[in-house]
């Protein structure tokens, strides 16, 4: 392998490190990054396995414990971010869920906005119980119940900004400034923004949880995920817990996911124009009682949003009059209804029927998902079709 591990990717800029960072050639001098579709490893002698094994040589070892396509999507990740490590995993769910429980233990108390995706509200809410784990969820937006419930028992704290779907904004800021008065690990779900638009480390998180399977792929192909952190949370809590449950991604899985990352600012940047093109035409919309997305001015956290993100993002929910959910929903002809988001196809979605089915009618009305609710993720086709087609819809409406 000619691995370019000199190479000092920091000295260039986002776009230069999306496509290049991370990359190494094999001795074929491929252009693309090439596919190790391989589960282990092969070792000269009995005894270069036991020296690979006891971490006197270096080499890979296994595929659950890394591979080099993994490692170019890890490399980009982080350098990507500006941070040390990177572990990519199967899915954005093992991603959130070894996040918490490599670091977690019985008794453990852990606070979390409750304004979360259906499954890490599943996870929050009813798996870490199990365990013994203390869970608060508490208003996120709200910095005085952080301050009321962080204390010294706080061993971590978990927010979702934006959250999915009601695109609330948490002061990523001062919540982790509370937390770490009280040496707790600051943990984001930076999904809805992507590694594009806001940089949870910058703003004092400790840890970065993605689904790879939104943006970072975008074109609705491969599960996926990452989990950023320091080299020392890493060694010390991640690749005990990672290697030895095996969350580990496909190395084609992380093929699909690292050539996703090279087009990753240029969608992003399309997705949010047309994503702000259309908040703004529904809006004004007389059959709709009201538009939440984050670069609109009349966002409750419009203020914040603008300091912690660059942009607004894919996704754009609203609020339909009427019992009219499923008839607009029905009446798209270009919006697949599906419950993906950050995809080149526009979708959308009935949040509280699938994605937000599993936390019940109780646990929706406290996120304050009514039925009446709809996401919409805007996607790359050209943006006056995708008006005219909810337009149509909602004309159907009666
Ligand atoms: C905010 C958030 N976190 C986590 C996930 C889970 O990601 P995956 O489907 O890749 O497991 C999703 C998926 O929709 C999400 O929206």
């Amino acid at each position: 392998m000619s691995f370019k591990k000199n190479q000092n990717y920091n000295q260039y800029r986002n776009q230069t490190k999306l496509v290049r960072a991370g990359l190494f050639r094999s001795e074929h001098g491929e252009t693309s990054e090439a596919i190790f579709m391989n589960s282990g490893y092969v070792f000269n002698s009995a005894e270069e396995a036991e020296a690979r094994f006891a971490g006197e040589l270096e080499g890979y070892l296994y595929t659950r414990y890394g591979n080099p396509t993994v490692t170019m999507f890890e490399e980009r990740m982080a350098l990507f971010e500006g941070v040390e490590a990177c572990f990519a995993t199967a899915s954005g769910m093992s991603a959130v869920f070894a996040s918490l429980l490599s670091y977690l233990k019985s008794g453990d108390h852990v606070v979390s906005s409750r304004s979360l995706f259906g499954s890490c509200y599943h996870i929050l809410d009813q798996i870490l119980p199990r365990y013994g784990i203390v869970t608060h969820l508490i208003d996120g937006t709200d910095l005085s119940q952080w301050q009321q419930h962080i204390t010294k028992k706080t061993k971590c704290v978990f927010l979702e900004s934006p959250s999915n779907p009601t695109m609330e904004i948490i002061d990523i800021k001062s919540v982790a400034k509370i937390a770490h008065q009280y040496n707790a690990l600051v943990i984001v779900d930076n999904i809805l923004a992507s590694p594009v638009l806001q940089k949870p480390m910058d703003l004092g998180a400790d840890i970065i949880v993605y689904s790879g399977t939104k943006h970072i792929d975008g074109q609705g192909r491969s599960l996926g995920g990452a989990i950023l952190s320091s080299k020392e949370h890493y060694e010390k809590h991640l690749k005990p817990f990672i290697r030895h449950t095996g969350p580990a991604i496909s190395p084609f899985n992380a093929w699909v996911l690292l050539k996703g990352l090279e087009t990753l600012q240029i969608r992003m940047d399309q997705h949010c124009q047309n994503a702000l093109k259309v908040a703004n035409y529904l809006s004004g919309h007389p059959k709709v009682e009201k538009t939440i997305y984050p670069d609109l001015k009349n966002h409750p956290q419009y203020a914040l949003a603008k300091k912690q993100m660059l942009q607004g993002g894919s996704i754009v929910t609203f609020i339909i009059k009427g019992n009219n959910a499923f008839k607009f929903m029905n009446a798209l002809n270009i919006f697949d209804i599906s419950n993906n988001l950050g995809d080149t196809k526009s979708l959308v979605t009935h949040p509280a029927t699938t994605t937000h089915r599993i936390i019940g009618e109780e646990g929706r009305k406290k996120l304050n998902i009514p039925n009446t609710m709809i996401r919409l993720s805007i996607g790359l086709e050209d943006v006056d079709d995708l008006i005219e087609d909810i337009e149509n819809a909602l004309k159907q409406i009666h």
